[in-house]
């Protein structure tokens, strides 16, 4: 089955909104290490490759379903930080948002009545969730420990040791 055309070009502009997630936590994670929170510079240059890694799926799915990807203009992230704190609002107002897109993206596939798409999107869907409550657990771990420089130093060599692990191609 040929690929609704405006399900297509919904997907293709979700790859672009996973390339700007990327370009989006590079900029976390500078703030960060220029604090000298390596930690969580470290967590925001995995969730990058988390980001990238959703792109290339997004982008070998409709290369597999004869769609013609473009490539689209990145926005430059325009957020300045005052805290600690705020990075972390903003990742988790961004994944609320990336949620909301991929849940439009399913709906487009349901109303067309796209199967396939829709099992691709389920593996979204799920990851969705996990990242909305990995960035709502750093905003409360924040709140609840930031305010102690011992708190801050654990927190810091807790998001250390997150390491990028591939995902498997949901299709
Ligand atoms: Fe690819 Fe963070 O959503």
């Amino acid at each position: 089955m040929a690929l609704d055309a405006k399900l297509g070009d919904t997907l293709n502009e979700q790859i672009n909104r996973e390339l700007y997630s990327a370009y989006l936590y590079l900029t976390f994670a500078d703030y960060y290490e220029d604090r000298g929170l390596k930690g969580f510079a470290n967590w925001y240059m995995v969730q990058v490759q988390e980001e990238l890694a959703h792109a290339k799926i997004l982008r070998r799915y409709l290369l597999d379903n004869d769609y013609q990807v473009k490539m689209l203009a990145i926005a430059q992230p325009d957020k300045t930080f005052s805290n600690d704190l705020e990075p972390l609002e903003a990742g988790l107002e961004h994944e609320r948002y990336i949620t909301d897109s991929i849940n439009h993206c399913y709906q487009l596939a349901s109303d067309a009545h796209d199967f396939r798409t829709m099992q691709l999107l389920d593996w979204f869907v799920k990851e969705q969730g996990e990242e909305e409550t990995n960035a709502s657990d750093m905003v409360k771990n924040m709140k609840l420990f930031g305010g102690d420089p011992k708190g801050l130093y654990d927190l810091d060599r807790e998001y250390q040791a997150r390491v990028f692990t591939a995902p498997t191609m949901p299709m």
